[in-house]
């Protein structure tokens, strides 16, 4: 099989994540007989050290034109970097919110799952994971505060903020669609997260899930409070299949989850829309503190490739081979310095952990 496929490095640690990836799309290619072209684009703050924007539009047009779209992570400090002190469009996160607004991709799925392996790095108590977890969190990613008006004004001699949170019906729905279908192929179990005991668009949410979940009498449906759920994810992980959610809710619940894991890392994203293009991503940023040091697990990456490899040219077979292929790189002991313990056999490099899956 032939297919087109655009890398986005980014910034930071992104070069040094992809750059592993497709060592291991590499070896997939060799071993099970596919080719894999490879288009690079800029995106985040070194396409607007190069074009003055974190996106251009050509840029999303080699987009649209791929199979799959494989990216690092965009941004440089937070508070601290020459991309910071701009306006909203033109900084580096600009570029994720054009890429998934012009792509159509409005569900961002991001499993947590915790190795065995890994249960010494997890920072909860044993007693919680002894039996360990799986959930898939699914968060809405076109709509609700992050793309809602936003203004700054000056009221009565004192700066003041404003941003707006809005979802319509057709907005819930489709993610909603895409919670149940998922979790029909998984433990049955939608878990929606909302603050519907205070904003009105979380009411239209519980509400259109509710009417969504009339087709799906298969799957069991619990609606949970946003806050409640940050408790849940600590307390007691192991009760989550499929975590349904608005945009900024996800983003926070999402980092929660994979901090339980072990470390950000190891956790992987897919970003879909109606067609089989995705966007596919780890669930960490650019990381500029241990940017160029060979310290970033390339893990997360590695896994959103085996995602990408399922999700957009249905080659599961490869994508598991993947799969497989870390698990037994962990299981022989091997780690990045995120998820060392004292047990661990050798602490490895970046680039190390992408030779040790790519041979595996
Ligand atoms: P971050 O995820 O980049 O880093 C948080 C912490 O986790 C840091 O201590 C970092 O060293 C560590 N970390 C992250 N990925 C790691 C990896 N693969 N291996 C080992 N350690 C890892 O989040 P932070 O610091 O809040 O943001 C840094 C920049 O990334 C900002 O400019 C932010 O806007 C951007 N960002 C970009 C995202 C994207 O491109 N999708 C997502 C989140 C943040
Ligand atoms: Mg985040």
């Amino acid at each position: 099989m032939e297919c087109k496929i655009t890398l986005i490095p980014g910034d930071g640690i992104g070069p040094e994540i992809v750059g592993e990836a497709v060592k291991v799309l590499n070896k997939v290619a060799d071993k099970f007989g596919h080719t894999f072209n490879y288009t690079k684009i800029l995106m985040g703050g070194c396409s607007i050290d190069e074009y003055g924007v974190p996106l251009t539009d050509e840029a999303v047009d080699i987009c649209k034109a791929s199979d799959a779209v494989l990216l690092g992570a965009v941004g440089g400090n937070v508070g601290n970097s020459r991309w910071y002190d701009v306006a909203p469009n033109l900084r580096p996160e600009a570029g994720l919110l054009k890429i998934r607004k012009d792509l159509g991709l409005f569900a961002n799925l991001r499993p947590a799952y915790l190795y065995n392996e890994l249960k010494k790095a997890c920072p909860l108590k044993e007693e919680i994971t002894k039996d360990g977890f799986d959930m898939i969190i699914v968060r809405e990613l076109t709509g609700g505060l992050y793309f809602g008006e936003r203004e700054t004004k000056t009221v009565n001699g004192m700066l003041e903020a404003r941003d707006t949170l809005t979802y319509n019906e057709e907005e819930i729905r489709r993610i909603a669609i895409k919670a149940f279908e998922i979790a029909r192929k998984r433990k049955k179990k939608v878990t929606s997260v909302d603050k519907a005991n205070v904003l009105d668009s979380s009411r239209l949410w519980r509400k259109v899930v509710a009417e969504v979940s009339k087709d799906y009498e298969d799957v069991a449906l619990e609606n949970m409070l946003v806050d409640n759920c940050a408790m849940q994810l600590v307390m007691n992980p192991g009760q989550f299949d499929v975590i349904l959610t608005e945009n900024m809710f996800g983003d926070i619940l999402s980092d929660e989850a994979s901090m339980i894991t072990g470390s950000i890392g190891m956790l992987s994203s897919a970003s879909l829309g109606k067609t089989k293009l995705g966007l596919y991503e780890p669930s960490h940023g650019s990381a500029p503190d241990i940017a160029g040091q060979n310290k970033a697990n390339p893990i997360a990456t590695i896994l959103s490739a085996a995602m990408m490899l399922k999700f957009s040219l249905d080659l599961d077979k490869e994508a598991n081979a993947i799969e497989e292929a870390v698990a037994k790189v962990l299981s022989e002991g091997y780690r990045t310095v995120d998820i060392a313990s004292n047990e661990t056999k050798e602490v490895v490099g970046t680039d190390k952990m992408g030779d040790l899956i790519a041979a595996n």
